[in-house]
């Protein structure tokens, strides 16, 4: 076993002690007598200070081989420092290479190309705005976690390789022994209905896979969703719980990873608006609002990204679009009785430009029209037995919701395109790393 070495985050609990500290080196500089190192650990940065008069020759000469990214490790004093980053420096009495790094390291302090650096994503993954990022990402996902524990919703995991079709975006398939083709799951959703049924409210987390040719900053071809199912909510009830997580979800970040917004250099201010109540526009209002500004689009036609920005900006908070027409739409959203033409639904698009992050319904509980649905979105019916079966024995009034978790990381660090937010993107024309 390697001994116990104190992540830089801790130091502060060491003030005055002799520690060894392991981490990656960033930069070094040197006066010819006094060399300084500045090493990452991936909890910290730290400056260790070396004096050539006190340190033993072979420290002072592997300084000399450092470079970027050098693995290393350093024994010494924990040293109050108000000028460093934690707090603290490190009075070095011993300095040991452990891994070399050629001088040819690729992400170097430099602008670089895009392309390149996710080419390089292994390494990109080193610097301080990626791992915030990735900081964020945690925070959110144990939020997620925290928000649904205290209300009593059991998390469920739901399969990755389905028969059935939840979504109209693309599909990727593989061959399932004599059954015949298997899709990677668009969506929990169905499965999280037959859960629903058995143990009232459910929630799935998990990763989602769609074709989506389209290369946009807010498609992914595998993302991750969250996806709670509620046993007797109506649309109402579902749109008030995403309204109550979505804030949830913004305040945990801005209490616990303030830190981090500040390496992104994120405007908090930007986000204060989800104190307020969101917005609910029916579909027709909204497309009426969008063609006032400009947009051609048609009653009938699903918003497309710079109507929902049209949207979201005259409003400046987020905004429910609610009632979309049903051609618009999955078949498995619940017929309006209000406006048959329409289904019980809610896109939830998010403030700056952001498009919709959650989509959302009250589910067909009528097993006829639900069979009809299926006919007309030519759906091979015989996968869906299981899903009519919800509906034939004991159906229920159910709604649900599913939260793009990338789109809401994005919206919340205030990061352009939702490649950065996920540590290694998958999308059209990327596969590696
Ligand atoms: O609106 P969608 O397609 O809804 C569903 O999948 C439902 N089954 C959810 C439910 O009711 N249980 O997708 C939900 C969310 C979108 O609002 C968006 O945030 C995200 O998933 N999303 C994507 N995120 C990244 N890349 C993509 N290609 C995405 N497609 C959808
Ligand atoms: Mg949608």
């Amino acid at each position: 076993m390697i001994d116990s070495a104190v992540r830089i985050a801790d130091l502060k609990h060491h003030a005055g002690a002799i520690v060894t500290v392991r981490g990656w080196v960033t930069h070094v500089r040197s006066s010819g007598k006094v060399a300084f190192v500045v090493a990452r650990d991936g909890s910290g940065t730290l400056q260790a200070v070396l004096v050539k008069s006190q340190v033993p020759v072979a420290s002072w000469d592997a300084f000399a081989t450092l470079t970027q990214e050098t693995s290393i490790e350093l024994v010494g004093e924990v040293r109050a420092d108000a000028r460093q980053p934690g707090g603290f420096e490190l009075g070095v009495q011993a300095l040991t290479v452990i891994g070399t790094s050629p001088v040819d390291y690729p992400v170097q302090p430099k602008e670089h190309g895009v392309d390149f650096l996710l080419d390089n994503r292994h390494f990109w993954l080193r610097t301080p705005r990626q791992t915030a990022i990735m900081r964020v990402r945690s925070e959110l996902e144990q939020a997620v976690h925290d928000f649904f524990y205290a209300r009593d919703f059991v998390r469920c995991d739901t399969p990755i390789l389905t028969a059935a079709i939840g979504e109209r975006a693309g599909l990727f398939s593989t061959e399932y022994f004599e059954e015949g083709t298997a899709y990677l799951a668009q969506t929990g959703q169905l499965y999280g209905e037959a859960l629903a049924a058995s143990l009232g409210n459910i929630y799935t987390f998990g990763p989602t896979f769609r074709a989506e040719k389209s290369k946009t900053r807010r498609h992914l071809t595998e993302f991750w969703m969250i996806e709670p199912e509620m046993a007797w909510y109506d649309q109402d009830d579902n749109m008030n719980l995403q309204e109550a997580f979505v804030r949830y979800l913004v305040q945990r970040v801005l209490e616990r990873r303030g830190e981090e917004l500040k390496v992104l250099e994120r405007d908090t201010s930007k986000l204060d608006c989800v104190g307020e109540p969101f917005v609910r526009l029916d579909y027709g209002d909204a497309v009426a609002l969008a063609q006032s500004k400009g947009s051609d689009v048609k009653w009938g036609e699903d918003l497309g990204a710079p109507d929902e920005a049209l949207i979201v900006d005259h409003h400046q908070r987020p905004v429910f679009v609610v009632n979309y027409p049903k051609e618009a739409k999955a078949f498995y959203m619940k017929e309006n009785p209000a406006d048959p033409r329409t289904v019980r639904c809610a896109d939830l698009l998010a403030p700056e430009g952001r498009g919709e992050i959650i989509g959302g319904s009250q589910r067909e509980d009528d097993y006829d029209k639900i069979l009809r649905r299926l006919t007309e979105e030519r759906l091979p019916v015989a996968a869906y037995g299981w899903y009519l079966d919800l509906r034939k024995y004991g159906t229920f009034t159910h709604s649900g919701f599913g939260l793009g978790l990338e789109r809401t990381i994005a919206w919340i660090c205030g990061i352009e395109h939702i490649r950065e937010v996920i540590p290694f993107p998958r999308m059209m024309g990327r596969l590696h790393p």
